[in-house]
């Protein structure tokens, strides 16, 4: 564990949260780490007594894992992807327990492979799908629920009114979602939304408009 990075207090946290926003912002994709009311919502989503692992996508500075951490018997259980190097080294600090993964969403098949993790019973994920170039937010959704076990929930958070994933990308995948909850002690205040498989998903590929379309 790097001494170092666990002694980060909350502050510190939140200024490396923006000075890396300010630098990326289409990949960050937010002002501020989720507040504890937010993580707690999406925590409450998941049912602990049931046995498989969460894998959380985007973990950032770790507000989410928090609330994760705190309800599960076995960190273990708890696999957090991130793209950034210096925000992995963060989360493996914070939480020598959990299983950190640094690496690109897009390819979670591979990564979750690689982990060794064949029972998935949520992705709680804290990407930003709005700014996500359309054809990497299609191979990681394929993806989760792929990996996904029958009954599993894929718990996404958005800032604006609009369903996080396109209507049309979520019938092409036979996933069906809807908004849980709004939860205004967030900057900004954000939707809570709950997506499941409905049906078989269509052979058919999307079209190039369709893959990259920002959600309707
Ligand atoms: C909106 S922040 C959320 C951070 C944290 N979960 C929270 O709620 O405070 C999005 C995070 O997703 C990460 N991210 C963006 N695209 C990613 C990708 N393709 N694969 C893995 N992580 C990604 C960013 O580096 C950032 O840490």
């Amino acid at each position: 564990m790097d001494p170092v990075l666990s002694r980060q207090g909350p502050l510190i946290r939140i200024l490396n949260f923006w000075r890396l926003s300010l630098r990326r912002p289409r990949s960050i994709g937010a002002v501020a780490p989720s507040s504890e009311a937010l993580a707690t919502a999406i925590a409450e989503q998941v049912d602990f007594d049931t046995p498989g692992v969460i894998v959380e996508l985007g973990g950032g500075t770790g507000s989410i894992t928090a609330a994760l951490v705190e309800r599960a018997t076995d960190q273990q259980d708890i696999v957090v992807i991130e793209r950034e190097k210096s925000l992995c080294a963060l989360l493996s600090a914070r939480y020598p327990g959990v299983r950190v993964v640094c690496g690109d969403a897009q390819y979670l098949g591979r990564l979750l492979r690689d982990e060794n993790i064949v029972m998935v019973k949520a992705v709680v994920s804290g990407l930003p799908l709005l700014t996500m170039p359309g054809r990497a937010r299609l191979k990681m959704i394929r993806q989760a629920f792929a990996a996904l076990a029958p009954g599993g929930v894929f718990v996404q958070f958005t800032y604006g009114f609009a369903a996080p994933v396109p209507r049309s990308v979520a019938e092409h995948t036979g996933i069906v979602g809807r908004r849980t909850k709004w939860i205004v002690r967030n900057l900004p205040p954000a939707a809570l939304w709950l997506y499941q498989r409905h049906g078989v998903p269509d052979a058919t590929p999307l079209s190039a408009g369709e893959e990259s379309s920002f959600p309707q």
